[in-house]
């Protein structure tokens, strides 16, 4: 009598009977919507500071800045403001292009983002315990393209002075025509500045950079301060995941706030004014 073989456990996609394949598919709708609201907004070059407005070819205060409503509101994704001047075949570049590419590359090389993005679009594996699409010819991150993640490290310098550029935006915002003020504007700012401040300080590479290549914690009073600033770090490097995705969202609100209040769909409610 014909018997079938049983598949053997490696020929099989996986062994697993719970819902593995959420996570990677949440990712990939997370990941694939940012995507496309900053690349629509990168490129709308328009609505990003709640100061200015654009008016036949040219940045004029706005009414709502001039009547004292709103500061000097600017988007995460516009910052630091260039306001240039520069057209391609009769369409403006955006500022925002120049400034992409640093916290962009930043996230593209983190660590964590590398397993999130490599499981869920590469498939390489989906999973833990998850067949994936791995290839004998494989070669990690040692040649072109993927080896280009190893400049991590200079991805977080650029990272690191955006945190000062976000904070000092923050006080900006509460600059107004006729003195200071805080609004809920001001807060969604420094919310975000918090967010990214706990990402970037939870980053393997700072960890690294405050805490590695030394051999005593204990001998001197340098060492004592390192050790302190890595259990800090370290702190936030245990829920490098959860700033991965909050901050992710703080920008991206950061930025829709900044630009409803800049195209007059609501007004940035201002609750102390000195
Ligand atoms: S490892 Fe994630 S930001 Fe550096």
């Amino acid at each position: 009598m014909a018997t079938t073989a049983p598949k053997s456990a490696e020929s099989v996609r996986t062994l697993r009977t719970d819902a593995w394949w959420v996570q990677p598919l949440l990712t990939v709708l997370v990941l694939t919507g940012f995507i496309a609201y900053a690349t629509y907004r990168t490129f709308e070059n328009n609505f990003f500071l709640a100061e200015l407005t654009w008016v036949n070819g040219a940045w004029q205060k706005s009414q709502m800045y001039l009547d004292g409503k709103v500061g000097h509101l600017l988007s995460p994704f516009y910052s630091p403001l260039f306001l240039v001047d520069w057209r391609v075949m009769g369409y403006y570049i955006s500022p925002a292009i120049l400034i992409l590419p640093f916290p962009l590359s930043f996230r593209l090389t983190c660590y964590y983002y590398r397993k999130a993005y490599y499981r869920s679009f590469f498939g390489s594996p989906p999973a833990c315990a998850v067949k994936g699409t791995t290839k004998k010819s494989y070669r990690g991150e040692q040649v072109f393209p993927f080896v280009i993640q190893n400049l991590h490290r200079y991805a977080f310098y650029a990272a690191f002075a955006f945190i000062f550029i976000l904070s000092y935006d923050v006080i900006l915002s509460m600059k107004y025509i006729d003195g200071w003020g805080i609004s809920l504007g001001t807060l969604v700012l420094l919310l975000n500045v918090v967010l990214l401040a706990g990402y970037t300080f939870g980053c393997h590479s700072f960890r690294h950079l405050i805490g590695g290549k030394v051999n005593c914690y204990s001998c001197s009073l340098a060492n004592k301060t390192k050790y302190g600033l890595w259990r800090k770090a370290t702190f936030l490097n245990d829920r490098h995941a959860l700033f991965a995705w909050t901050s992710l969202f703080g920008v991206a609100f950061a930025d829709l706030y900044v630009r409803m209040v800049c195209s007059g769909v609501f007004a940035d409610p201002v609750f102390v004014k000195f």
